[in-house]
Order: structure tokens, then sequence, then C-alpha cells
């Protein structure tokens, strides 16, 4: 078996493999409809080809695994093998590869979203040495209509200056937590836009009906607020300010993903109408908590 970073020719049978391997373990009667619009694998590799990886037996595709990185830490997923070639290794192999990749990097955590009523999942990430955290809730609403005008990013580009804004805001709640590649993948592709909050206080990164949201929905890929007394209150107005967006662009869900041992972050969005759509759990390379403290006002799913 060969593992290498995938090439541009390749990225249309790496999609159609992914969504097969999904959509056959969720039993969809048609698993190439996996995600549906949604267009998660082809978004982050246009970014950063070098970061996804492809098993290959033969000329056979067989396997793929991203690796995102938010500066200090990583995100690893999805990772897919072809079903007819499950439970031979192909899984455990782009593990590894990918793990080499993450720490030659010198990450400090890397973080994964998996099934949690899944034996299989759970144990072949643990024997890598992830650690099951909280249960992570994919939550929705639907969109209200709004006459906020939020502060987004869109229209006046991001640079040095604005990403190291976002940048102190994850930084203070995970040292080196930085999510300037995301935003520049989201601006760069043009399939979403940030939100801020004045003074540094807080920003949601949302792809807009498009990248890895489906038609029709915002999908809040990472939001955060600065700790402190103003937190909460900052929370509600970063949210407020992201319905607003999503009202704007035409949307009718918003979308966003929270690990429940976010208490007050959680406690909120269930107050606010969020409904959970389904479940994950997140597990933690090393065993770390990262910026899933109680209080931590932080939007995000790891998928
Ligand atoms: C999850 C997935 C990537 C795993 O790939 P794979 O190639 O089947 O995995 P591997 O064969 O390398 O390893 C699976 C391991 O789990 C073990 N396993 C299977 N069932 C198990 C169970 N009930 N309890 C514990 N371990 C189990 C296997 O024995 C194997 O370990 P071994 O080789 O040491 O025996 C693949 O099943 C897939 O594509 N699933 C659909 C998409 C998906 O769920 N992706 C991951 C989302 S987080």
């Amino acid at each position: 078996m060969e593992i290498r970073a995938v090439g541009p020719d390749e990225l249309d049978a790496v999609d159609r493999l992914v969504r097969v391997a999904f959509g056959t373990f969720l039993g969809l009667p048609d698993p190439t409809q996996a995600f549906g619009d949604a267009d998660v694998v082809r978004t982050r590799a246009r970014h950063s080809p070098e970061d996804t990886l492809v098993a290959l037996e033969g000329d056979a595709l067989v396997g793929a695994v991203q690796v995102v990185r938010w500066g200090s830490a990583s995100v690893l997923g999805p990772l897919a093998v072809a079903p007819e070639r499950w439970d031979s290794g192909v899984g455990r192999a782009l593990i590894g590869a990918a793990l080499a990749r993450v720490d030659a990097s010198g990450a400090t955590l890397t973080g994964l979203f998996t099934f949690p009523s899944s034996p299989k999942h759970v144990m072949l990430y643990h024997r890598f040495g992830f650690a099951p955290q909280h249960l992570v809730a994919v939550m929705a609403r639907a969109v209200a209509p709004s006459d906020r005008a939020p502060t987004t990013l869109a229209g006046v580009g991001a640079g040095p200056s604005e990403l190291a804004a976002l940048a102190a805001v994850s930084g203070a709640l995970y040292p080196g937590l930085d999510l300037s590649r995301e935003v520049a993948a989201v601006l760069g592709q043009g399939i979403g836009d940030v939100v801020v909050l004045d003074d540094g206080r807080g920003f949601a990164l949302c792809h807009l009906g498009a990248g890895e949201a489906a038609s029709g929905v915002c999908y809040v890929k990472f939001a955060a607020v600065a700790p402190g007394p103003s937190a909460s209150g900052d929370f509600a107005a970063l949210l407020s300010d992201v319905e607003a967006l999503a009202h704007r662009a035409g949307l009718a869900t918003i979308e966003a993903g929270v690990d429940t041992g976010r208490t007050a972050a959680y406690a909120a969005l269930s107050g606010w109408g969020w409904r959970t759509q389904f479940l994950g759990v997140r597990m933690s390379r090393p065993d770390l908590v990262g910026w899933s403290a109680p209080s931590a006002y932080v939007l995000d799913d790891l998928r």
C-alpha cells in the first residue's frame, strides 16, 4: 500500500470515496448522497492539498484522510476507507501517516470527532493515543429575520492585523490556537465570511450555503469570544450577528457544533432554541480539555 498526498486530478475520486464510506457506515439507501451537497473534502484540499493523504493499492484508491491545522492544534478527519477494504489495516495506516505529519508540525493537541456508539471507532483512535472527551452536539436553529449590521471580513479582507486579532481570541482559550489558515481558505474560496466583534472580543467563521455548508445553511465552523466577565454577553452578541449574516445571505438554517463540556455555551444555545441534530464524541491526543473548558464560549465540532 502506498500513502501519499492527493493529486489535483484525484479530488473527485476522494470525495466520492469519503461519501460512500460514511454513507455505507450510516446505512444510507444511496451512500453516495452522504453529506448532501456540502463539499467538505474539496473545500479543504483546495486550500492545502498536502494535508490530504490517499492510500493506494496499485492504481486503486482505497482510503483517504485529511488534517486541518489550527496553529498549535490539528484536527484529524475525515478518515475514510473503501467499504470493501474495511478491517484490513488501511484505516490504521492512514491514521499513522497523518499523525506523523501532525507530530512533525509540532502540534500540541490533535482533536477529532467520531461516533460515540461505535466500539470500533473509539478503540481505533484510542490505540493511537486519543482519549474520549465529552459528547459534541451538532445543533441547528431556523434563522430569524434581523436588521443588525454585523462587521465582517469578507469586504475588508483579513490582513495581518485582523488575523492577529482573531489569533489573540483563540490563543486566550488555548495557547497557539490560530484559525488563520481556515480563514484564508474560506475567504479565498469565497464560500463564507467572518463575523468580528469590536475590540477583538470575538469572531465567528461561517460557511454560507457553500463549502462545508449544505445549500441554505450557515455552518459556523468555529466561533469564540475572549474569556472574561463580558464573555456571556459577547457570545450572545456574536450569535445575533451570525444570525443577521445568515439572514442577509438568504439562508434558512444556522448549524454549529458545541462540546457539551462547554457547559455555559451549550446551555446558552439550548436556551435560545437551538436543537441537537446529532451527537458525536470529541477525542483528544493527548488527553486534554483544550479549548473546551466549562466556561469557554466556543463553537466548533472538529468535523
Ligand atoms: C472507520 C474506518 C476509517 C476504519 O478503517 P479500517 O480500514 O476499517 O480500519 P482498520 O482495519 O485499519 O482498523 C480497524 C481496527 O478496529 C478493530 N475493531 C473492529 N471492531 C472493533 C470493536 N468492536 N472493538 C474494538 N476494535 C474493533 C479492528 O479489529 C481493527 O484493529 P486490528 O487491525 O488491530 O484488528 C472505516 O471503517 C470507514 O471508512 N468507516 C466509514 C467512515 C468513518 O466512519 N470514518 C471515520 C469517522 S471518525
